[in-house]
């Protein structure tokens, strides 16, 4: 009896998470954003929501040769309002700026994501590019970055709603031995959810 009731339960469970698979979670209400590092020394504006942030830099730059080569930029981000038994994950990201790069120098970002309850498990994005012609380049980026598959997922929400706190730090490194200079203008993110 007590193993029957039990299988009854089970089965009663299981079929409660399958039908949720296709319900989708609040938009959690972003509590507190703060923001560390050389890229921000006056804070980025932020617009947009949890699901769909973005920051606008006033003054992200790196300049080589000198001490500004590596400049980076992390933000701190804290939301409450989201549902219980959900988890999310920053799924990809978007930078935009400008770049100059003489022959025989290059650009490499590196953007790293974790979350304060657990930040030895990190996610990395990356990309470089190089000027390997006999030009400089001169023009507009946008970087995407290839993710390292190591995806970080959130601390399970519980009953107060709080999602944890989302780190996600933006470094940029210019690199040979001649001129080079990069400015971001934007960085914008996407998450994704699963049930947990
Ligand atoms: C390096 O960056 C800091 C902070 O943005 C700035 O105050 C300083 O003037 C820069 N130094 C050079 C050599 O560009
Ligand atoms: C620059 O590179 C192109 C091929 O990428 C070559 O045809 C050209 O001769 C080079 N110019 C100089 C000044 O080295
Ligand atoms: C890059 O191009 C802009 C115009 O698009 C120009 O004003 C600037 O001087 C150029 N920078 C370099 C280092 O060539």
């Amino acid at each position: 009896m007590g193993l029957l009731s039990n299988l009854a339960l089970l089965l009663a469970a299981t079929s409660a998470v399958v039908a949720e698979t296709t319900a989708t979670p609040n938009v959690p209400k972003i509590s507190s954003i703060t923001f560390s590092g050389s890229g921000c020394t006056r804070d980025p504006k932020f617009s947009g929501t949890f699901s769909d942030p973005k920051l606008t830099f006033h003054d992200f730059s790196a300049t080589l040769p000198g001490k500004n080569q590596t400049v980076h930029c992390q933000a701190h981000l804290q939301a409450t309002g989201g549902s219980k038994g959900w988890q999310y994950a920053v799924k990809s990201n978007t930078i935009r700026g400008h770049v100059v790069l003489q022959p025989g120098t290059a650009l490499t970002h590196y953007t790293t994501v974790y979350f304060s309850q657990k930040p030895a498990d990190t996610e990395s994005f990356k990309d470089t590019l190089s000027n390997s012609g006999n030009r400089t380049i001169n023009r507009s980026v946008v970087l995407a970055g290839k993710s390292d598959g190591k995806k970080v997922w959130s601390p399970c929400i519980g009953s107060d709603g709080y999602t944890g706190m989302l780190n996600v730090n933006f470094r940029a490194v210019l690199t040979g031995d001649a001129k080079a200079y990069f400015e971001a203008t934007s960085e914008e993110w996407d998450v994704e959810w699963r049930q947990c």
